[in-house]
Formats: structure tokens, sequence, C-alpha cells
């Protein structure tokens, strides 16, 4: 594995955006499953960066639906939950005019540079992974070759579009340090010919808690649905889960780790106002929680409300959507084609006439 992995937990957007040259703008690829409805925490954990990028950097967005049947889906659900995606993508902010937006299955050179990276790639390297271990514990039924070589195919995507940057959560940095042993590889083995890319894991990405249970992550799977809160319930749903959320019976609005609850509830205020906890700590000085979790409760109503009309008022405009995805895949294919172009030449394939 590569001891080079920088962390990049310290940078923060503005040094980013420092960085870029005003002749051309660095690469931004990211992805997320199709895999059901989108939570406040993926919003402020990841989705709400991708729209941060998005003036002063080339940026792929994509959804990635062939990642999703590594797992069963049912067929119909796997369609409605891919326009669903797209549709939550752009009521969050992500603006098509200034991304590229398409679905992965659009563009056919993930899957030509998955199988070239494929041969690349050691089976002790995929048996490492942790998140194919932990996957299949769950599901021994389903130990298929494509939850195996998940990573080589992630690869694949963010490496066709030379990105110089993967916004991901913790989870994935294992599969960014794979693709960039990859990246490597092939370069070492043939000649320069992949950007190497690096994980953009900010610290300060908001990591939300479950509502019930604040020592897990927020998580549409959770079987109590009280503690997740999703970009599309409404108003009164989103009241009514902060105000059931689970707390304390130390009863001062703090921000310790003793008070997982109300940390967590802390850390969402700050990151929808902009006010730092401090702020928010000793705005409730001597008051109870009852009145802080009722205007956490409007903060986050309010921030959702647009988010969730608009995403409403996208789905009934299936047209749009599909214009979006449409043009999408042809930008993204011509980035893809080049770089693929590229690996098939070195690899020794015969060009193909026409
Ligand atoms: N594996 C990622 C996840 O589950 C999704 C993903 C697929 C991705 N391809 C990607 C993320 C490329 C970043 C870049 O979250």
């Amino acid at each position: 594995m590569s001891e080079i992995i920088k962390e990049n937990t310290e940078i923060k957007c503005s040094d980013l955006v420092g960085e870029k040259s005003n002749t051309e703008k660095k690469i931004i690829f990211s992805g997320a499953q199709p895999s059901g409805k989108m939570t406040l925490g993926n919003y402020l954990g990841a989705i709400k960066n991708w729209t941060m990028f998005q003036d002063d950097y080339e940026c792929y967005y994509s959804v990635v639906d062939l990642h999703a049947i590594t797992v069963p889906q049912d067929p119909a659900t796997l369609r409605r939950q891919t326009f669903e995606l797209l549709a939550q993508y752009i009521a969050c902010g992500i603006d098509p005019e200034k991304c590229t937006l398409f679905i992965q299955s659009h563009v056919i050179e993930h899957l030509e540079l998955m199988w070239v990276l494929n041969t690349m790639t050691y089976m002790g390297e995929l048996n490492r992974m942790t998140q194919f271990k932990d996957k299949a514990k769950k599901s021994e039924l389903n130990l298929n070759a494509g939850l195996f070589t998940y990573p080589v195919l992630m690869a694949a995507d963010i490496l066709l579009y030379q990105a110089d940057l993967v916004p991901v959560g913790e989870d994935q940095r294992q599969h960014i340090e794979l693709t960039r042993d990859l990246a490597n590889r092939f370069n070492n083995r043939f000649s320069d010919t992949f950007k190497i890319p690096e994980g953009f894991m900010p610290k300060e990405a908001a990591r939300v808690m479950s509502l019930q249970d604040p020592s897990k992550k927020m998580s549409k799977s959770d079987s109590d649905p009280n503690a997740f809160i999703l970009l599309a319930d409404d108003s009164d749903a989103i009241a009514r889960k902060i105000k059931r959320s689970v707390t304390d019976s130390v009863g001062v609005v703090r921000y310790s780790d003793e008070q997982a609850g109300i940390k967590n509830l802390i850390d969402i205020y700050a990151n929808l106002s902009g006010k730092s906890v401090e702020e928010i700590v000793s705005m409730y000085e001597g008051k109870g929680y009852g009145v802080f979790k009722q205007e956490t409760a409007e903060i986050v109503v309010e921030t959702l409300r647009p988010i969730r009309e608009k995403y409403l008022y996208l789905l009934e405009n299936k047209d749009y959507l599909k214009e979006i995805y449409a043009s999408g895949a042809v930008k993204a294919q011509a980035k893809a084609r080049k770089t693929l172009r590229k690996v098939y030449k070195k690899i020794g394939f015969v060009a193909r006439e026409r």
C-alpha cells in the first residue's frame, strides 16, 4: 500500500481554491449510489461539500448505478432511485450548468477501464478491503465477484477523469489508496498516464449521528425512522424527530462527549447556521433542551424546505432530468474516452479503425 496517501484532513476549501491556476481547473470526481433517500447526514457530510467546489473546479458527479448492483436491487426501485438521487443532487445546489452530472452506466468506458485495472489488481489487495470484509460478513449468500472488484470499478471511475481530488467519506479511504496504487502501478509499468488523485476528507465535514443513538452514524437503513432525517421529510416530521431525539439528564446545553445527543444537535446547528459551537453554547446558557431543540428544528426545517420543494418539482419534470443526464453523459464520455484511448494504446491494443 502506498505510504504517500496524503491526509487531506487539514486542507480547507479556501486553500484548495488558492491553488487553482487560471488556465486549467483542477478536476474533482465523486459519486454516490442510488440506494435510497438521502439523509441530512449525506447532505452535510458530502453533497454540501460538492457544491463548494463547483465554481473553481471541473467537477464530475455521478450516480453510480453499476456499483449499486453489487447487492441485489429491485429493478423498478433502482430506476426510481436513480432519478431521485439525480434530483437530490440538483436540489441540494449542484448546478448542472457548472458540473457534469451523469449516470455511471451511460459511460461504457468505466467498465472498459475496470477490466484493464482488474488485470493489474492483486487478489490479496482486494481481500484486504475492510468494506468488502464487512459486506461479506453480512451477506454470505451474495458473495459475488462484483462485490469483490467493486473498488477496482471505483478506481476506474476516478482515473478516467484524471481527477486531482476525490471528496469522499472516511469509509472510502482504503479505496482511494488502492486507486493511487493502481495508477502508480500502471504509470510505472507503461508510462505516465494517470494523474494520482487525492482523497478529500475534511475533518470539519459534519459527521451527523443517529438521533436515537448518537454513538452511531445517521443512516437511512436504521430500523428506527426517528433516528434519521431525510431530505424529503416534511417539516412536521423533522420537528418531531428532533424533539424526540435522545439527550441526557444533565440539562445544560454543552458540547461534550458525555452529552453525545446534544453535541450532535449542536454540530447540526453550527453547520447549518454558520455559527460557531461556542456561540451556540453561550446562546443557550440558562435555557433548557426544549428551546434548544425547537430552534434547532426550525433551522433544519428552513434549510431543507427549499431543497425538498425543488426535489419534488424536479421529480415531476423527468424530461428536464433526462436532458441533464444525457448531456452529462456526452461530456463525461468525451473526457473518459481520451484517457481510455491512451490506456489501450500503451497496453498494445491495436487501434480501432473508425
Ligand atoms: N464507493 C463510494 C461510496 O459508496 C461511491 C463511489 C463509487 C465513489 N465510485 C466513486 C466515490 C468514485 C468517489 C469516487 O460512497
